[in-house]
């Protein structure tokens, strides 16, 4: 049963332009139930004009911690006192918790993806990585598997220049060529024969639903495991050419989860338990009518 709201209740919340279609009140208020916490999460619409002014008044009104959304996972970093080394390297970050003397920022799409990773047992460790697309999403998820000791990546962009800004950023970070870029469209190039995949572009999303950036079985073949980011549709075609090739797909909403258990912990210094989140991702299916 929820709690009741009172004196006492902390409030959390997101920050982003839109916000009416998150899921992230759902996943925060949903984990402060199960865990008995008097923590109320909601939406704040804010324009970039009025970014800063947010992020100051949140801290004047006591607010315990903040998820931030597009447009502003960038610019808010410009909002903190503190800065976590993973969002640094990323450049973007996604969660602000509340320190004594502002907020300090994180980046929990990474430790959501790898959360993904770790729950469907994907190894990472000297592995070999494809990640299509090179924006906001790619940039989390390439600087995770780094994290984790992935073995080497291939960058594979549209724009190919954006893939090498990228992969110059993390073989400086990492002081090895542990990243490759390259055009969407030289895949062929790619020696390795069994890759972990991961879908970072845009393409596929909801209404979309028949597109891909790839669509050459020979590419899926060499894919043993493919995790597409988006989670709208259920099953994207990425995600449908990956296990008409023989290989596991997974969708994005694990990671939607994770990052925000991962940003509920941070916020309260609890740990939330498994059989939690697992049910969490129950409501969140049901939401999306995913049953
Ligand atoms: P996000 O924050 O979701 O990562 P983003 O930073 O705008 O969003 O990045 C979108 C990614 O999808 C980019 O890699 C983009 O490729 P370009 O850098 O070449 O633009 C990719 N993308 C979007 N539309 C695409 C399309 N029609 N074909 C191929 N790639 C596309």
């Amino acid at each position: 049963m929820r709690v009741e709201i009172n004196g006492k209740t902390r409030v959390a919340g997101l920050l982003g332009d839109p916000v009416e279609h998150t899921l992230s009140p759902l996943i925060h208020n949903t984990i402060a139930e199960m865990m008995g916490m008097n923590v109320c999460y909601v939406p704040f619409r804010v324009s970039s004009q009025h970014l800063a002014g947010a992020v100051q008044g949140a801290f004047s009104l006591n607010i315990l911690g903040l998820n931030v959304t597009v447009p502003h996972k960038q610019a808010v970093m410009d909002c903190v006192t503190e800065l976590d080394p993973l969002a640094e390297k990323i450049g973007a970050v996604n969660t602000l918790v509340r320190k004594e003397e502002g907020y300090a920022g994180y980046n929990t799409d990474a430790y959501g993806f790898i959360r993904e990773l770790a729950h469907e047992e994907i190894p990472i460790k000297g592995e070999c990585a494809v990640i299509l697309g090179a924006g906001g999403a790619s940039r989390a998820v390439v600087y995770a598997l780094a994290e984790e000791g992935i073995g080497r990546m291939y960058l594979l962009n549209r724009r190919k220049e954006k893939a090498e800004a990228v992969c110059d950023g993390v073989n400086k970070s990492y002081g090895k060529e542990l990243m490759i870029p390259m055009a969407m469209e030289a895949y062929r190039d790619i020696p390795e024969k069994e890759v972990l995949a991961v879908q970072c572009t845009s393409v596929g999303l909801f209404p979309d639903c028949e597109k891909c950036v790839i669509t050459d079985d020979a590419f899926y073949r060499k894919v043993y495991a493919g995790v597409d980011l988006i989670y709208k549709p259920l099953e994207t075609m990425f995600m449908k050419l990956v296990r008409k090739n023989g290989g596991n797909a997974y969708n994005g909403l694990k990671m939607l989860l994770y990052q925000g258990v991962a940003a509920f912990e941070l916020f309260t210094g609890e740990k939330v338990p498994e059989e939690t989140a697992a049910a969490v991702y129950d409501r969140m299916c049901r939401e999306l009518h995913y049953e």
